[in-house]
């Protein structure tokens, strides 16, 4: 029998550590939505556009509307399971209230992919952008042995240890202000991307957009997989379910807003680019925005405030990332699967000032010595992986808990569900062996981890009910 959390008790024992230390519902839908721009716009469309626009030419907005899509119909299911249980596990506890604890546990560990490492993989774009930064503002670059890790060149990447330290600062003294910071990056980058696109489409002239799919379907095929870098992060809303003031109407909102601001957004920046100076010299080419605009006005200036944005915007996801990663882990503490340290709530700053502490100590490290592009499939292939098992979720709450109030209802059920499974598995495959075979390893470690410690301290017991006394007196009142 599969151990299965029920979701009236995954509301009951959210909100406080053992010894009764909580989060603070600070959270409006304004804020929540900012905090989802904050986790999504980043490297992927600073860093990462110039590559998918290699793949797939022109046709990346074709690209840029099926990762959408991809990410459209498990925002619904996203919405659904977030409005219903408002805690800060995000997919983890979906998956343990919806499909048992060793699926939610390998949920967990699969965020580690998407959370922790992409953690990793933004700070190394950020570092990239802060020497794009340094050059226009000053004239002068670091030296490569300071910016890069070994696998692009250099020594260390230290600009991408500093902005996770200052990430784990922020996130240290309190949700107030970093989602207060959060919000004004977030304002501050969707700001930078409309003057990109208005700057850019002066320039528009319709010859650079033939041929418009160069390299066929099979180039749009991989032009999608590369823009879904680009949306990962939407979900890391239903991470702030015990800090949001009204989670079961807000986050289903913002979720679905956060979705379809960025796809026009990217379909509009992707059309400026390519509009101003053609695909072939977007595609591959590093800091292409900046690129795009130098050439537009003829001068190193717009290219700089490109930088600038680029250098707040891709901050303000690794914080919001980073966030998302201290939430799932007390979760996934509060349930005895990983240890308690990352439950524990400072009663002075209420957050997980222990967990967040570790969380930038361990995820520094590949950000100081990994290339982006080692990590940037695995985190894709991780995500998409626990996307799909969020659609599965849904259609397992359904069937066994039809009388849970849902705020929300993913429209066409049971098709959205089934499409959403269905478009995750064919990106995860679109990824390529080399991944699968990584991947594999890794969901193997995780197995091996549950088996030797989670399954042995879960506070779950085999029959469903909570192990740990208070808990279970806590659990029927919440009904
Ligand atoms: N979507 C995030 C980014 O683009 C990971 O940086």
């Amino acid at each position: 029998m599969p151990r299965i959390k029920s979701p009236q008790l995954l509301v009951a024992e959210s909100g406080t550590d053992r010894e009764g230390h909580g989060l603070r519902r600070t959270m409006g839908l304004f804020q929540l939505i900012c905090f989802g721009v904050g986790a999504i716009v980043g490297t992927g469309i600073f860093v990462g556009l110039s590559d998918s626009v290699a793949q797939a030419g022109p046709a990346v907005v074709v690209s840029f509307v099926l990762a959408a899509v991809t990410c459209v119909f498990t925002a619904f299911a996203f919405a659904e399971l977030g409005g219903a249980i408002p805690v800060s596990g995000s997919s983890y506890s979906f998956a343990y209230a919806g499909l048992g604890e060793s699926t939610a546990f390998l949920v967990g560990w699969c965020l580690l992919l998407e959370y922790g490492v992409s953690v990793s993989a933004v700070a190394v774009g950020w570092s990239q952008y802060v020497n794009e930064l340094l050059d226009s503002l000053l004239g002068l670059r670091l030296p490569d042995a300071l910016s890069a890790g070994p696998g692009d060149g250099g020594v260390v990447n230290l600009p991408a240890v500093i902005v996770i330290a200052l990430a784990a600062v922020l996130l240290v003294r309190g949700v107030r202000e970093s989602a207060r910071a959060t919000a004004a990056m977030a304002v501050l980058k969707l700001a930078v991307l409309v003057a990109f696109c208005a700057i850019g489409f002066t320039a528009f002239q319709d010859g650079n957009l033939t041929p418009f799919s160069p390299a066929g379907l099979g180039g749009i095929g991989a032009g999608t997989t590369a823009a879904f870098f680009s949306y990962i992060g939407f979900d890391a809303i239903t991470t702030a379910g015990e800090e949001a003031k009204n989670p079961r109407r807000d986050i289903p909102v913002a979720i679905l807003v956060c979705i379809g601001l960025v796809t026009l957004l990217y379909c509009a920046v992707a059309l400026a680019a390519i509009g101003a100076i053609g695909g072939d010299r977007v595609g591959g080419r590093p800091a292409a925005l900046s690129h795009v605009v130098d050439e537009v006005t003829g001068s190193g200036v717009g290219g700089g405030v490109i930088a600038f944005g680029a250098v707040v915007a891709i901050a303000s996801v690794v914080l919001a990332v980073m966030y998302g990663q201290t939430r799932i882990l007390m979760s996934m503490s509060r349930d005895g699967l990983i240890p308690r340290v990352f439950e524990k709530v400072s009663p002075r700053t209420a957050t997980p000032v222990a967990g967040t502490l570790i969380v930038a100590v361990v995820f520094a490290v590949p950000a100081a010595f990994a290339s982006l592009d080692s990590v940037v499939n695995l985190c894709t292939i991780g995500t998409l992986a626990v996307m799909a098992v969020v659609n599965v979720a849904v259609l397992a709450l359904r069937r066994r808990e039809p009388g849970l109030a849902r705020t929300f209802r993913v429209p066409l059920y049971p098709v959205t569900p089934l499409l959403g499974v269905g478009f995750c598995l064919y990106l995860m495959y679109e990824t390529g062996g080399t991944t699968w075979i990584q991947f594999a390893a890794f969901l193997a470690a995780g197995l091996l981890v549950y088996v030797l410690y989670g399954r042995r301290n879960s506070r779950l017991t085999a029959a469903g009910a909570p192990v740990t006394p208070d808990a279970a007196e806590r659990a029927p009142s919440a009904v």
